[in-house]
């Protein structure tokens, strides 16, 4: 796995939003948020997993608009980021924050309505094993998004500190079927990485995005993208 104690050091879950997400990053985040929002429809009263939640982006966000959520993270100081934001949110008495690997769930199976994975699939070395773990969990939607093999991202990939893994699309069929998934739908977005918007001011990075999702938008240009958000559901 990798990452894993990467994300343990308090000062790097202390820097984690900051350094991706502040400036041009903030285009990040929002896109994000909405294709898992997209992805899940109305949430008010369902029973909803985030696995490696980290500082529970997408946790805090659900439980916001009334979701049960569980976020589970191996990392204390990451969980911790989270526990602050849900403090600031005053959604902390409706969420739980758990400690545990997503290799092995502490719940029974079909125990949620829904299991989110965001930014955790390019870190794992057996990806198999977690996708089969979660649809072991729910009873309908397993919402993630994967690094794409042939775009800008494999430009700068290799340089990371501890570099990720890239999908094609063909494989993450591959890993669907393998685990009894179907696909329900898939978003294809950012043919500049984020790695690119990341080092912008935010009013730099707009044009660029408008720019980008022209050429997305162009015939084919979808299979430019270098992030995919697939959901899944139950055969
Ligand atoms: C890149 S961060 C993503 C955090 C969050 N999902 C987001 O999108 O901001 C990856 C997270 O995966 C967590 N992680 C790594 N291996 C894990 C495992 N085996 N079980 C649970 N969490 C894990 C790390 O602690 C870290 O918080």
């Amino acid at each position: 796995m990798k990452g894993q104690e990467w994300y343990q050091e308090h000062d790097v879950a202390e820097r984690y939003e900051d350094k991706r997400f502040s400036g041009g990053g903030r285009l990040i985040d929002r896109r994000e948020k909405e294709a898992v929002l997209d992805a899940l429809g109305p949430v008010e009263g369902d029973r909803i997993l985030e696995i490696a939640c980290g500082t529970g982006r997408f946790t805090v966000l659900l439980a916001e608009r009334g979701a049960d959520v569980v976020g589970l993270d191996i990392s204390g100081p990451m969980l911790g980021q989270g526990r602050e934001k849900a403090r600031a949110a005053g959604v902390d008495d409706t969420l739980e924050f758990l400690r545990g690997d997503a290799g092995r769930l502490p719940f029974p199976d079909d125990h949620f309505d829904a299991v989110l994975a965001m930014r955790f699939f390019h870190l794992a070395d057996a990806p198999e094993a977690f996708l089969s773990e979660m649809k072991r969990v729910t009873t309908d939607a397993v919402v993630f998004d994967t690094f794409n093999r042939f775009s800008t991202r494999s430009i700068y990939n290799w340089a990371l500190p501890m570099g990720s893994r890239l999908y094609s699309r063909s494989e993450v069929e591959d890993l669907l079927a393998s685990a009894d998934l179907q696909l329900r739908g898939a978003e294809h977005d950012w043919v500049l990485p984020y790695g690119f918007y990341r080092q912008l001011p935010g009013a730099v990075a707009k044009p660029f995005r408008v720019f980008d999702g022209a050429i997305g938008a162009l015939p084919g240009g979808d299979h430019l993208a270098s992030v995919s958000y697939w959901t899944a559901e139950i055969e």
